[in-house]
């Protein structure tokens, strides 16, 4: 019997396979939109690549003040049994990347190859897998911030440009909305709900973030918000204490930022009670739970399109004629066959 873990893991595994075809969920249901993603929304600066990198575990994302993530960055997590863990890019397969910080380069010099080193922004997203004993199945994409004016060198449009790409995310019925809103600002005005409720307006698929709780001013705090009174969503709020500026600059790791984040909720007066609720460890375990329940939900509905995708890849490779030696029929068969193991297991489960 696979385990659910196995089986998130063959979701990845497919929806990079559709990746490599080209399958980005054009016309109609394709099998990249059956499967579920997190895409992460919010506005500027407001903590989104630093909820990302805390929920990976890696320091691997370009962060900062001011529009930094300028494309989308679609992050594909493979848990492995063992070995070291490692980075690889959609645009440079055979280069496998084992130092975190090179990885983070790669993400700047390639949205820069198609934005130049501007303020721009463009909606070619950016792939890439991580390879890891450490991290936990799951497909997340880092997008640009919501905004409300353009900064020089930005066209006017740029505000309703980020908020259309956005849009296009998390409008999919896959998508699982991490909505993030800064503490320090007023939730009611926050542009990620704002857009989750547009788009998802009984929230079954939002899971509310506030980030920054340390920057509240004194005398202030969160509570009605992350206890669900403030504002109310189907999922829990979790609260989330990522790395200040000054952090990043002093080059704080990893560890020592989740060790502080979980001191800061068990030590503090107001969110004591909530503490085994909070944190980003907390965050990253909901969502893989939240994931296995909408895979097992969809389990007949994506075996109907996976008969239907072996169909169709089975006439394509009637058309081109078998036996291919092109890297393109290799592809197929590839999908194909990850196919047929995808549609084993999920019988499985249903017996
Ligand atoms: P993004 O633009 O939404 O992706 O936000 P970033 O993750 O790049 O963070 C923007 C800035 O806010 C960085 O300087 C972070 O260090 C800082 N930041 C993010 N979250 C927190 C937090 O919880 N507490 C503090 N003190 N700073 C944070
Ligand atoms: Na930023
Ligand atoms: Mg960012």
């Amino acid at each position: 019997m696979a385990t659910m873990e196995s089986l998130i893991g063959l979701v990845n595994r497919i929806q990079r396979a559709c990746t490599v075809l080209g399958d980005h969920g054009g016309e109609g249901m394709s099998l990249w939109e059956a499967l579920p993603s997190v895409a992460v929304v919010g506005g500027q600066s407001s903590g989104k690549s630093s909820v990302l990198e805390s929920v990976v575990g890696r320091d691997f994302l370009p962060r900062g003040s001011g529009i930094v993530t300028r494309r989308p960055l679609v992050l594909q997590l493979h848990k492995t049994d063992k070995g070291t863990e490692y980075a690889e890019f959609l645009h440079a397969p055979k280069r496998k990347f084992t130092d975190f910080a090179a990885v983070r380069k790669e993400i700047a010099d390639e949205t820069d190859r198609i934005t130049g080193k501007t303020k721009q922004i463009s909606n070619v997203p950016i792939h890439l897998s991580i390879y890891s004993p450490n991290v936990v199945n799951l497909t997340l994409i880092d997008l640009p911030g919501l905004t409300k004016v353009a900064v020089e060198g930005q066209p006017e449009s740029i505000v309703e440009d980020i908020e259309n790409m956005v849009r296009s995310y998390v409008e999919k019925p896959n998508s699982i909305i991490l909505a993030i809103s800064p503490a320090n600002q007023d939730i009611a005005t926050s542009d990620a709900i704002k857009l989750a409720r547009e788009v998802d307006p009984s929230g079954e698929r939002t899971f509310g973030v506030v980030t920054k709780l340390d920057l509240m001013d004194k005398g202030t705090n969160a509570l009605d918000v992350l206890e669900g009174k403030a504002y109310r969503l189907q999922h829990p709020w979790v609260g989330i204490v990522n790395r200040s500026q000054a952090d990043i600059n002093k080059n704080v790791d990893m560890i020592i930022a989740r060790q502080k984040e979980r001191e800061y909720f068990e030590t503090s007066p107001e969110y004591g009670h909530l503490a085994h609720k909070m944190g980003s460890e907390y965050l990253a375990k909901l969502l893989s739970k939240h994931l296995e329940t909408v895979i097992r939900q969809r389990i007949p509905s994506i075996i109907a399109l996976i008969n239907k995708t072996i169909d169709e890849l089975n006439a394509e490779l009637d058309r081109i004629g078998r036996p291919i030696a092109v890297d393109s029929g290799a592809q197929l068969y590839t999908i194909l066959e990850l196919c047929r193991a995808f549609e084993r297991v999920f019988k499985e489960h249903l017996d």
